[in-house]
């Protein structure tokens, strides 16, 4: 009930959006949380599935600002019947779990670890190319541009603005989420799509240089 409750609640606020942060990204995150949870056979099931249904609820970028989709999910919350630490938790997990830039924070509980790892895991890949090139084009970005130098240390105002490329995304942040997952779980299904990764980047230096086959 609460669970198709939040369903509904995250199709109606990220529906539209076409960042790479839509319904369809939740859902894949929700459903590759529940499949770490039950390898790794630890967390709380419905307390990692709310937290990964919720989970870009908040984000700055798809709200006026972080303190308006703070109060977002917390009014959400509020509305269905959760008891104080329920509810505390699964802010806690939100909280803590973004990238921003490499920003490094400990992870509290395993239901935090979970939900942080099945959110990277949708970032690599395949789906991450994809994903990497609909946000480079919403926000003007060029694909590539081989005078820009990749960025090693950025502030989270730099890792927004500042001026990059699609392809410079898979060094600043892709190809090393796969070293930053925590579970052994994840670490197994990051595998095939970081070498998509790789490969995928082999070949369009290739076509880039008129070489391709
Ligand atoms: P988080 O919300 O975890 O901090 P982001 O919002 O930065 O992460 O990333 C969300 C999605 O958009 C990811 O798939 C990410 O790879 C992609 N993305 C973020 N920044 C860029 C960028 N500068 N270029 C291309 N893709 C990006
Ligand atoms: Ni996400």
């Amino acid at each position: 009930m609460i669970i198709k409750q939040t369903e509904e609640f995250v199709l109606h606020e990220l529906g539209e959006d076409a960042t790479g942060h839509d319904w369809f990204h939740v859902d894949r995150v929700r459903r590759n949380a529940l499949h770490i949870c039950k390898e790794e056979k630890a967390g709380d099931p419905f307390i990692i599935e709310m937290a990964a249904l919720l989970h870009d609820i908040p984000d700055e970028k798809l709200n006026e600002s972080a303190e308006k989709g703070q109060q977002k999910l917390e009014t959400f919350l509020e509305s269905v019947s959760l008891t104080d630490s329920d509810k505390n938790h699964i802010v806690n997990i939100i909280e803590s779990i973004s990238y921003k830039g490499g920003r490094k924070t400990t992870l509290e509980s395993i239901e935090a670890k979970i939900v942080q790892d099945a959110d990277r895991l949708d970032a690599i890949g395949a789906i991450g190319i994809a994903r990497a090139f609909a946000y480079g084009g919403k926000k003007g970005q060029p694909i590539y541009d081989p005078s820009i130098t990749v960025r090693k240390e950025m502030s989270l105002e730099e890792y927004r603005k500042g001026k990059s490329t699609s392809i410079h995304h898979f060094y600043e942040k892709l190809l090393k989420l796969r070293d930053l997952l925590n579970t052994e779980a994840a670490k197994n299904m990051a595998a095939s799509r970081h070498q998509m990764m790789v490969l995928f980047l082999e070949q369009f230096y290739q076509e880039w240089d008129g070489q391709g086959s």
